[in-house]
């Protein structure tokens, strides 16, 4: 199956996506992660997307763009895969398209998370993050037994630069601006699939994972 998740920053696209992907037995893709390791690495093009990041701005189509079809490229994810976090602009939208007619394949279904603004920013301001094997927590929703400890692997745990005050408020401006256009885009193509995102975590994933089974 070939999904993609749509939803502002903060909705749950990367905690559902660990689930949905592994219960999917596909890939999970997702744009900010590859960024994110690029940025660790020092790589120049995490050297490019940290500017962007940093700001809570959208990284250029175009260098997205071409690191998708790398990633789409690679042997796991000819039988299907779970993008998360791409694509986030109508032209990334329509490349994606472009990219899988190329590929012979066509997108299954994309999984909008419906959450509002004041559930994200709670959600943004309290989470951490794995440095050793990137699982996603929150300081009150999700807390770990030891503060500031991973309970899979005893990692230590951290907050993304851009989960401030200032870039929240710029993510969220830009997901109105340039994603929240997607929902249009797919629903004209009959491929979208609102869920309720609130509530505890499982249940969104079986809200998913029903939406999957009446589409699929
Ligand atoms: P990216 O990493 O994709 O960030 P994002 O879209 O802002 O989404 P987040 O990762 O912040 O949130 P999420 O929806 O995954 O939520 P999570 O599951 O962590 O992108 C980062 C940056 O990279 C962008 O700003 C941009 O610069 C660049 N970028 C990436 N893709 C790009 C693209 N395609 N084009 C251009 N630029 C791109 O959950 C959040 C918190 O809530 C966690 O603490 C979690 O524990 C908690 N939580 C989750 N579910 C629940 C629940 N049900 N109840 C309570 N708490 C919950
Ligand atoms: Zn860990």
């Amino acid at each position: 199956m070939r999904l993609v998740l749509v939803g502002p920053p903060g909705a749950g696209k990367g905690t559902q996506a660990q689930f949905i992907a592994s219960h999917l037995a596909v890939p999970g893709i997702s744009t900010g992660d590859i960024f994110r390791a690029n940025v660790t690495q020092k790589t120049p093009l995490g050297l490019e997307a940290k500017r962007y990041m940093d700001a809570g701005d959208l990284v250029p189509d175009e260098v997205t763009i071409n690191m998708v079809r790398d990633r789409l490229a690679e042997s796991d994810a000819v039988d299907g895969f779970l993008l998360d976090g791409f694509p986030r602009t109508v032209p990334q939208a329509v490349a994606l398209d472009k990219l899988l007619v190329d590929l012979g394949f066509t997108l299954d279904l994309v999984l909008e998370l419906v959450v509002d603004d004041d559930e994200v920013i709670r959600r943004l301001s309290g989470r951490r993050m794995c440095r050793s094997c990137g699982r996603i927590w929150h300081v009150e929703f999700e807390p770990t037994v030891k503060p500031g400890v991973c309970d899979n692997c005893q990692g230590e745990l951290f907050q993304r630069d851009d989960d401030n005050p200032t870039t929240i408020a710029n993510r969220l401006r830009e997901y109105a601006e340039k994603t929240a256009p997607l929902v249009d885009f797919y629903g004209a193509q009959g491929k979208l699939v609102g869920i309720d995102a609130t509530g505890p975590v499982e249940d969104i994933t079986n809200r998913a994972i029903d939406a999957l089974r009446s589409y699929g």
